[in-house]
């Protein structure tokens, strides 16, 4: 046998006696796996041993709703129901003590915790309740029946003859960035009030504490307003469609809108309560003065034309259908100022979110109202409209107590004068509004856009461009010569375009909110891809075993086309993680382990192959994706030497 089969053997009988199917990795590295990864980790010797007579001790203000909830999960994911207790008995041994303490507020900040693992007893201790709470989402993460994997030899019912030991370990912890942000856009495709909460929930496991939600755009409005209840009835509404969106029919004449959905003021409140009970904030988004085109066809008069639009099923209609709200009429600010007051009550959210992207101002150049304004308040061109709207708006919010947020498009005509930024063309808009001294979100989107493919678009349903895991990953989101104080954080963005169902949107989620997440909380130093990939690996057992969709793309080869001098093509073949082989065939059959194996080198194409199949392995079991790719498209991805 030569070594390499020496290995693998020894490999394989460790993996049998540890009995479950995750990598190997040296001890001190295998008892833990937060993500995002904390602040500070100092493993100790010993185990706490969780069973039965594990009691939870919940100490201070406002800390037994969080204990019961941390018991509750317990129950959920392990079926063992552990005492709460509240008093200040005399600690004894097998305790999970939950307790506030104030005066740990100047080391660990408003979000922060301490959490302390030894044989007796675990302590989770912050100055505040989310401290608490993210806390207990890590010592959950530091269960091994939470995270091994479904093929490990117990079953949730043996608790009763199992205990499940906790690494002892000292971690202090405490967020890089106060704004950790996902976004889902719930206009393009409706998702379920369940399912929202549901990906609530999973986000705050991450400590993601902003959740926000685009609640109107041309494809639906989804959000009842008592003052106006046409944007419901009608604007809530599309024609069905399935396929490639931008590719379909537009609505005709006689058809009925019957898909789409909205969430009633009691499922908002519900929502925003739930997502509270995970200190998660819900900021609400109203798209305008663009992306209107729900509204419009509710309200006519809303727009410059006035025409009788249908609300977009996903056909193309820029340039057509006017999507534009008019800023010329003070009928729209009569409609802005009451719709953002209804909104303004039902979320506590400090912030509102205007959008403010990609608005198709042509026709306000043909509109006597739109020209008059812009004569009368000496405005130059029509980004200097929108901004007159944005300012007007910034002001009706600040009535209703609340602060405007829009996407970097609101700088081209002069920022609002307190608005907050979300950069989404790229970080240049972010720039250029910290360096004016105004708050910036930061969700450039080559870093954080989740709607993008996160792997070979050959296999992936159709959308945009490509955001890999390791693009997400390897992103900072304060860029030189910015002053960290004006960044309030980062966002990772789902838009739906082409995410029909809720099974699309997690596999879309996730593992790049997970990459996102530490991006946000865990300092620079505490960021390296090697060890993240090991710990999302154990998440994606904790998703198997919890049904939650994800992408393997990850695991998937990475395919490009290298010039040769004499100017014929080679296929270059990588992967984004270590430790991968990489087989390949060009004779049409299927790649097995038994296949030739990239070895680094551009690889020639063999006279008359039409397409390259590849997959990857890792000690010698597949592991990504087959690919089949057509070597005709090579020449659109060449890269240089
Ligand atoms: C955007 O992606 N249009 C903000
Ligand atoms: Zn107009």
């Amino acid at each position: 046998m030569n070594t390499n089969r020496v290995i693998l053997l020894i490999t394989i009988i460790v993996l049998l006696l540890l009995g479950c199917n995750s990598p190997l990795y040296n001890d001190e590295e295998t008892t833990y796996s937060i993500i995002p990864n904390p602040v500070s980790v100092k493993v100790q010797d010993g185990n706490f041993s969780l069973n039965n007579s594990t009691q939870i001790l919940a100490l201070g203000k406002d800390v037994l709703p969080l204990a019961k909830m941390f018991a509750d999960e317990l129950n959920n994911f392990i079926g063992i129901d552990l005492k709460v207790i509240e008093k200040n008995v005399r600690y004894s041994k097998n305790t999970i003590i939950f307790k506030i303490d104030t005066a740990s507020l100047g080391i660990l900040g408003p979000e922060g915790y301490k959490l302390q693992v030894t044989p007796k007893k675990i302590i989770v201790l912050a100055p505040k309740s989310q401290g608490l709470f993210y806390g207990f989402q890590s010592l959950l993460q530091l269960l091994p029946i939470i995270n091994n994997s479904s093929n490990c030899k117990f079953s949730n019912k043996e608790i009763d003859r199992n205990e499940w030991k906790i690494p002892c370990l000292d971690i202090l912890d405490y967020p890089r960035f106060e704004w950790r942000g996902l976004m889902l856009d719930v206009s393009r495709h409706f998702f379920s009030k369940e399912f929202v909460k549901q990906y609530i929930d999973e986000l705050s496991k991450y400590k993601f504490n902003i959740f926000h939600l685009h609640l109107s755009d041309d494809q639906g409005w989804r959000i009842q307003i008592d003052s106006f209840p046409r944007l419901t009835e009608i604007g809530a509404w599309r024609v069905p469609r399935t396929g490639k969106w931008w590719s379909f029919q537009p609505p005709q004449p006689s058809e009925k809108a019957t898909y789409g959905g909205f969430y009633t003021k009691d499922d908002i409140k519900e929502i925003v309560q739930y997502a509270q009970e995970r200190f998660v904030t819900v900021v609400p988004e109203l798209d305008i003065p663009g992306h209107s085109l729900a509204a419009i066809a509710a309200y006519p008069h809303l727009s410059c034309t006035k025409g009788n639009y249908k609300v977009n099923p996903g056909s193309r209609f820029y340039g057509v259908d006017n999507n534009t709200l008019c800023v010329g009429q003070e009928t729209t600010f009569e409609f802005l100022d009451k719709v953002f007051s209804e909104v303004a009550d039902l979320f506590p959210s400090e912030y509102i979110h205007v959008g403010g992207d990609e608005c198709f101002k042509d026709f306000w150049e043909t509109c006597n109202f739109c020209m008059k304004r812009m004569e009368e308040n000496g405005l130059s061109n029509t980004d200097e409209l929108q901004s007159y709207l944005m300012k007007r708006v910034e002001i009706i919010l600040k009535e209703k107590g609340k602060r405007l947020i829009g996407w970097d498009e609101i700088l081209e005509g002069g920022l609002s004068p307190e608005a907050t930024v979300m950069s989404w063309r790229g970080i240049d808009g972010g720039i250029k509004a910290a360096k004016m001294g105004h708050h910036v979100i930061m969700t450039p989107n080559y870093h954080t856009y989740l709607d993008l493919y996160q792997g070979d678009h050959i296999i992936e349903p159709e959308t945009y461009s490509l955001l890999r895991l390791e693009n997400c990953y390897n992103f900072d989101l304060v860029p030189p010569n910015v002053n960290e104080e004006y960044i309030l954080g980062g966002q990772g963005n789902l838009w739906t375009e082409s995410v029909p169902n809720s099974r699309h949107a997690e596999y879309m989620t996730w593992p790049r909110a997970l990459a996102l997440s530490e991006v946000f909380w865990s300092p620079n130093e505490k960021r390296e891809w090697n060890d993240f990939i090991r710990r999302m690996e154990v998440r994606f057992n904790y998703f198997d075993k919890n049904e939650i969709n994800y992408a393997r793309s990850v695991f998937d080869a990475i395919i490009s086309g290298i010039k040769g001098t004499d100017d014929s093509l080679k296929v270059k073949l990588r992967t984004e993680i270590s430790g991968l082989d990489i087989h390949y065939t060009f004779d049409e059959t299927n790649p097995d382990k038994f296949s030739p194996k990239y070895e680094d080198v551009p690889i020639d194409i063999p006279k008359g192959a039409s397409q390259i199949k590849v997959r990857t392995y890792r000690t010698n079991q597949p592991i990504g994706n087959q690919i089949n790719f057509p070597l005709s498209m090579l020449d659109q991805r060449i890269e240089s030497d």
